[in-house]
């Protein structure tokens, strides 16, 4: 028997398969789909301090097949309200992790606190969503490891934050959070981009500039992952371009202790089991007994 339960900074979880942040984490019902489905955990769409619109249309558009720009730009009912969503998840049976974002580590922290009391069993701190004025990291590295000890301070749950690739050093940032105390790192959040329509001649997104996703960003991610592994001594949570078991064993290989799904689920829930499943069957092949066995394999 291949063991796949893995330990994520201090969270269990029954596989590493995890929901990522903002495709279908908007309600409860949905989160539990994704766990009856097959996902190790779930990360709830990010929330904020107060109800937040987003941008108007167009915010997503695909690029090409499997990639997407996207500039939803944050909307979300605010956490008072969201609330009731991290309940209805729970009854899922998976860890819900909670996304959260501010404007200030005060605004971080008060989310955060509020969202462990609704339940939630982690934390991630989105500091970096690439198309929106609360995209912390872009402001200042400083003001991240701040936000990361005001949030520490306040809850007693695993706290994860999700880094970007859009910074000179990836690693340098991951030594930051992880100094102020994160307990893991989520890598990557969506790539700055933008596509014009040569027939308008004008950014095809409302907002311009968006944040790519899926297929095209797979090895971006998996760069970044195999940085931050060789850098850091607190586990890294893989996300990005990740579609198939091997693209999964790749994050796996590269140094991700569990990894993240966001654009797959456009193809449908079914993703959970089929990820799960290839990588029980790459693992049974290779004669490993445990998933951990595989962690960062590639750096030896
Ligand atoms: C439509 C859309 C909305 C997203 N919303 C969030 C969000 O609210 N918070 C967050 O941390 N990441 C968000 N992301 C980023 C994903 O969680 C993930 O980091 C990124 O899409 C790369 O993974 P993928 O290639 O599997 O999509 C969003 C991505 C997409 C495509």
């Amino acid at each position: 028997m291949v063991k796949l339960e893995v330990e994520v900074g201090g969270l269990r979880l029954r596989n590493p398969v995890m929901l990522a942040s903002g495709i279908i984490g908007v309600t409860g019902r949905l989160m539990v789909r994704a766990a009856e489905a097959g996902a190790g955990a779930v990360v709830t769409k990010s929330v904020g301090p107060e109800r937040r619109m987003g941008y108007g249309n167009p915010t997503i558009v695909e690029v090409s097949p499997g990639s997407y720009l996207n500039c939803m730009g944050l909307p979300n009912p605010g956490i008072d309200e969201f609330v009731e969503e991290i309940k209805i998840a729970k009854t899922g049976g998976v860890p819900v992790i909670v996304s959260v974002f501010g404007r200030s580590p005060e605004e971080f922290a008060m989310v955060a606190e509020k969202a462990e009391n609704a339940g939630a069993e982690a934390v991630e701190l989105n500091v970096s969503c690439p198309h929106t004025e609360v995209g912390i990291l872009e402001r200042s590295q400083r003001i991240v490891g701040q936000v990361v000890k005001a949030v520490k301070k306040k809850v007693g749950v695993p706290v994860f934050v999700k880094l970007s690739s859009n910074v000179t050093n990836i690693v340098e940032v991951g030594k930051v959070v992880e100094d102020a105390g994160a307990d893991a790192v989520t890598a990557i959040n969506t790539v700055r981009a933008m596509a014009i329509d040569v027939e308008t001649c004008r950014p095809i997104l409302s907002n311009k500039f968006g944040g790519l996703s899926g297929v095209a960003i797979k090895p971006i991610a998996v760069r970044c992952v195999y940085e931050l592994y060789e850098a850091l001594k607190i586990p890294v949570i893989g996300v990005g371009g990740i579609f198939s078991w091997e693209d999964a064993v790749e994050h796996i290989l590269a140094g991700a202790s569990a990894i993240q799904v966001a654009t797959a689920l456009t193809k449908g829930f079914n993703v959970f089991k089929e990820l799960v499943d290839g990588i029980k069957s790459y693992l049974e092949k290779k004669g490993f007994k445990d998933v951990g066995e595989v962690v960062g394999a590639a750096h030896k």
